[in-house]
């Protein structure tokens, strides 16, 4: 049992991951809607739902997890999801945008991110949630490389090339809603790796790494040229 301040200090992280989560569940209702309107594969739009169904579900684990260290939070009202991206797109760009920065950029990070946990973790309810959820954003990832391969089918080689130039205000966004409230910026703190809380100096190469060794590979294959995001990778780690 933690005492009173660490329960604090790790119940405030996986409160920030619940909210991260209820505001990925209504990232892909979203998609599921937009995918639809551009007549995507129907296995996708039913991937993006049941990512939806998926991260609810994590929130309500997150949740467990807050009340089992003791602490009271109040329940987080519901997430604003405002649309992603620049405006000026169209229609089949925006959901394209919508699906690599919900799926290839933002779940690929979370699950490298949850993998540095998972080897951290002690046994018990929170390693049991790590890998619960890894094994489900590994799935989610699935759905915006499974679109880029059916839009460049549909489109040609050069479908796609638009795309590189978004990516570095994309990894930005993602990485400042989704990694950053998942570590312990203070130095002074003790390690909570136990408990699923990573420091900042944990989380660095894992973020360089997960761009350059996975997203960058997946988006050139794609026809993307990922110049931007492997400039970003490098101010990591
Ligand atoms: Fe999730
Ligand atoms: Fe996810």
């Amino acid at each position: 049992m933690l005492a009173t301040d660490a329960a604090r200090a790790v119940a405030s992280i996986w409160q920030a991951r619940e909210r991260i989560e209820l505001e990925a569940a209504a990232l892909f209702d979203g998609l599921a809607g937009q995918l639809a309107d551009i007549g995507a594969p129907r296995a996708l739009v039913t991937m993006a739902r049941e990512a939806g169904d998926d991260e609810r579900a994590h929130a309500v684990m997150c949740r467990a997890i807050v009340d089992e260290l003791g602490v009271e939070l109040p329940p987080l009202p519901p997430p604003d999801a405002a649309p992603l991206g620049p405006a000026g797109l169209d229609k089949r760009q925006r959901a394209l945008y919508a699906a690599v920065a919900i799926s290839c950029v933002t779940e690929t990070l979370s699950a490298a991110l949850l993998l540095a946990m998972n080897d951290r973790a002690q046994p018990g309810r929170i390693r049991d949630t790590v890998h619960h959820i890894l094994r489900d954003e590994i799935s989610h990832s699935r759905l915006g490389w499974a679109l880029l391969a059916a839009e460049r089918e549909r489109g040609g080689e050069g479908a796609l090339t638009w795309l590189s130039a978004h990516l570095e205000p994309m990894l930005a966004e993602a990485v400042s809603a989704d990694v950053e409230p998942m570590f312990e910026s203070r130095a002074e703190r003790p390690d909570y790796s136990a408990h699923g809380v990573l420091r900042r100096e944990q989380v660095g190469s894992v973020v360089r790494e997960a761009i350059e060794q996975v997203i960058a590979p997946g988006l050139r294959e794609h026809g993307i040229d990922p110049a931007a995001a492997l400039r970003f990778a490098a101010r990591y780690g």
